[in-house]
């Protein structure tokens, strides 16, 4: 199945002198379990596709489908996006952007709050103990190092079985063992649960 389609994106920011096409005439497809990695380098639009796909920057021009389902009709939108956001997509960046004073738990416990989908403490304990962080449910962000925030992070992209995951460099503040793993748990997560994942990166590792 699709997970996702994606045909002639077009997303220009300024105008005039100003004006930047960051997006020219992109078309994509995602099928589930699937990952993808975009390769690019520093302003090529790679964030801006993100943001696009993720539904929460508006394309000026294209078509969309999520799981079949026809989201923009040339730019505008024909779905519920928020909708949309909250029960299909998952999102990892760079940075993990935990919530600083709740726990690891409790940051992986909100997400399913907002999805209504799973009882939270059963499903973020769930999570956590499948990318390896179950042990530390109770430690703040601040207590856990670059590779455990992002594990946690992305507990917190799958809180709602999300059908596509989308992540923006996040291997970029890692070293490179701990940027391996998360790769491998992405890779892991296409695998065994039917998400599609598409990463967009500059790191070619
Ligand atoms: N909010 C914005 N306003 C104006 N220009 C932007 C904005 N966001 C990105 N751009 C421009 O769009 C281009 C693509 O940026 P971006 O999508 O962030 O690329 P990448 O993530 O590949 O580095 C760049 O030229 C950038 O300067
Ligand atoms: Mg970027």
């Amino acid at each position: 199945m699709e997970a996702l389609r994606a045909e002639h994106l077009d997303k220009r920011y300024g105008a005039d002198e100003t004006e930047v096409w960051a997006l020219r005439d992109i078309g994509l497809v995602l099928r589930a379990g699937e990952i993808v990695a975009l390769l690019g380098p520093s302003g090529a639009g790679k964030s801006t596709l993100i943001k696009v796909l993720g539904l929460v920057t508006r394309a000026d021009h294209g078509d969309l489908w999520m799981n079949g389902e026809r989201v923009l009709d040339d730019g505008a939108p024909v779905a519920d996006v928020g909708e949309l956001r909250r029960s299909h997509l998952g999102f990892v960046f760079q940075k993990a952007n935990l919530i600083p004073f709740l726990s690891a738990r409790q940051n992986v416990e909100i997400a399913c709050e907002i999805g209504e989908r799973f009882a939270p403490r059963a499903r973020a304990d769930e999570l956590l103990d499948y990318l390896g962080v179950g042990h530390r449910g109770d430690a703040l962000p601040n207590t856990l190092s670059g590779g455990e925030q992002q594990r946690v992070a992305i507990a917190r992209a799958l809180a709602n079985a999300p059908s596509l995951i989308l992540a923006d460099e996040p291997t970029a503040a890692l070293d490179k063992e701990r940027g391996r793993a998360v790769m491998e748990l992405f890779r892991r997560v296409a695998h065994e649960q039917g998400t599609a994942v598409r990463v967009v990166t500059h790191d070619h590792r």
